[in-house]
């Protein structure tokens, strides 16, 4: 007969394996930091805003739901589908490794494990290479 007192505990979600909000925070300051400084993504950074305070926010806030974390972009009056989001921009194989170069530099930064950090390289490939529109 089949069991009905035991409980199926949920497998950690990636933004747990990650070390949640404050290893997310690192994440995008990092990336950002890295799009700010390294010459070889000037061309993208020059795509993005002066201040890039608020895209460090709405980043952020994205990439907390994606990972399985809180939903907080999908809370934003702003949200935006983000296909169209990007849109505007001319989005290409050049663009599309400078953004992951940049993401390879901030998972570098941050003290997890290497098959936490193999998961999210992947996943991060596939939705820049999905981003492109050229
Ligand atoms: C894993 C891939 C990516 C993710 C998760 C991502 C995420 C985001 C998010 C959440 C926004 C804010 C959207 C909004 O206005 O609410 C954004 C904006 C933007 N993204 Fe991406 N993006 C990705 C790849 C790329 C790539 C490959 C480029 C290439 C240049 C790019 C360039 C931009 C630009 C220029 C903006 C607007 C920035 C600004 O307003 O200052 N993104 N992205």
């Amino acid at each position: 007969m089949a069991r009905t007192d035991t409980v199926d505990l949920p497998l950690p979600s990636p933004y747990d394996r990650l070390g949640g909000a404050p290893a997310l925070r690192r994440l995008v300051d990092g990336f950002y930091d890295a799009m700010d400084q390294d010459p070889a993504a000037t061309s993208i950074r020059r795509m993005h805003q002066a201040d890039l305070g608020p895209i460090r926010d709405k980043l952020f806030d994205w990439l907390s739901g994606w990972s399985g974390g809180p939903p907080l972009y999908n809370a934003r009056p702003d949200r935006a589908c983000i296909m169209s989001a990007h849109a505007p921009y001319a989005i290409g194989p050049a663009e599309r490794d400078q953004w992951m170069a940049c993401m390879r530099t901030a998972l570098a930064g941050l003290e997890i494990e290497g098959d936490v950090r193999a998961m999210f390289e992947a996943a991060f490939s596939r939705l820049a290479d999905g981003l492109r529109n050229r």
